[in-house]
């Protein structure tokens, strides 16, 4: 059985807690992963890994998959839909079943808030967090710093601008948590429906103007499936208010990136063309993801 330190130090809950140099070192390897040309690697080939998605998925879900099968871990995948959990079955008793099965680490998407954390604490097992109700992302945010990094060499005093659905974003948070610890200036731009209060004192809101002028411009999705109704009124009204519309990205600096962490709303935060323009790292943002949880896996698995 693991310490709980042990635990602790391999499984990845959310980037507030975790220290810059732990942050940095993930990056480091996973820039060593990317740039090995054996696409399966297999160190982890005694290893099982469930990847357990309580809230659907494309990016995440199989860029730890193909992280995964490139270490060489034995994978196993379970979706709510087609398991008990459609008959009633808890979280905590699917969790707990493949771990009395004897898998070696979980990765896990959840939508309700807090359940993670109480399931890290009860199991023993590392888990890692693919996307944790509104919380945090951590995966996402580090394979959105690991992009950043690449085109900027640095992230200290990188100009950020997170806009859009902050309040239903949980890669907002984990962004917000992470680039601080680089010294990133990050700053928020958002109708007053899409805020969250409670973050503003670590990222001041902005005008629509003033969120342009940045280095990285990243736009977030309109979170309908989380909203009460009445936050979005009109889609064509939110493009045309908080949209990077190309009108809006042919003044961007040429410096300056566009991300998103996908999927996109097309035509509504951001135009059909900007996504696939040349500022966009929106595709290589999702294949950075792959490295990232190379990296974010090993950690978890390796003895
Ligand atoms: N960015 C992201 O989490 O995408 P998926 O919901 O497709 O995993």
């Amino acid at each position: 059985m693991m310490t709980a330190t042990h635990l602790k130090e391999r499984s990845l809950l959310g980037l507030k807690d975790l220290s810059r140099n732990e942050i940095e070192s993930i990056l480091d390897r996973a820039a060593y992963w990317e740039s090995q040309s054996e696409k399966v690697v297999p160190m982890l080939n005694s290893q099982f890994v469930a990847n357990m998605f309580f809230e659907n998925s494309t990016r995440t879900r199989f860029s730890f998959e193909m992280a995964e099968k490139r270490l060489g871990a034995q994978v196993l995948n379970f979706a709510a839909a087609a398991s008990s959990v459609d008959k009633g079955e808890s979280i905590y008793d699917t969790v707990r079943t493949l771990e009395s099965m004897g898998i070696d680490a979980g990765v896990i998407r959840l939508k309700p808030d807090g359940v993670l954390q109480h399931l890290a604490e009860t199991v023993n097992i590392p888990l890692i967090n693919a996307g944790d109700g509104n919380n945090e992302h951590p995966t996402q945010a580090l394979l959105d710093l690991y992009t950043m990094r690449k085109k900027f060499g640095s992230l200290k005093g990188l100009k950020v601008s997170i806009i859009g659905d902050i309040q239903h974003s949980r890669v907002a948070r984990s962004d917000l948590w992470a680039l601080k610890k680089f010294g990133a200036e990050v700053r928020f731009c958002a109708p007053n429906s899409m805020r969250a209060p409670e973050l503003e004192q670590y990222a001041p809101y902005v005008s629509m103007d003033e969120a342009m002028e940045a280095d990285v411009v990243m736009m977030l999705r309109v979170q309908l499936e989380r909203h009460a109704t009445g936050i979005l009124k009109s889609a064509a009204e939110y493009r045309v208010q908080y949209g990077l519309t190309e009108a809006r990205a042919a003044k961007l600096s040429k410096d300056t990136i566009i991300m998103h962490p996908a999927p996109v709303n097309r035509n509504v935060e951001i135009d059909d063309l900007v996504v696939e323009s040349s500022q966009s790292m929106i595709f290589p943002q999702m294949s950075n993801g792959v490295p990232i949880r190379m990296a974010v896996i090993e950690r978890a698995l390796k003895n």
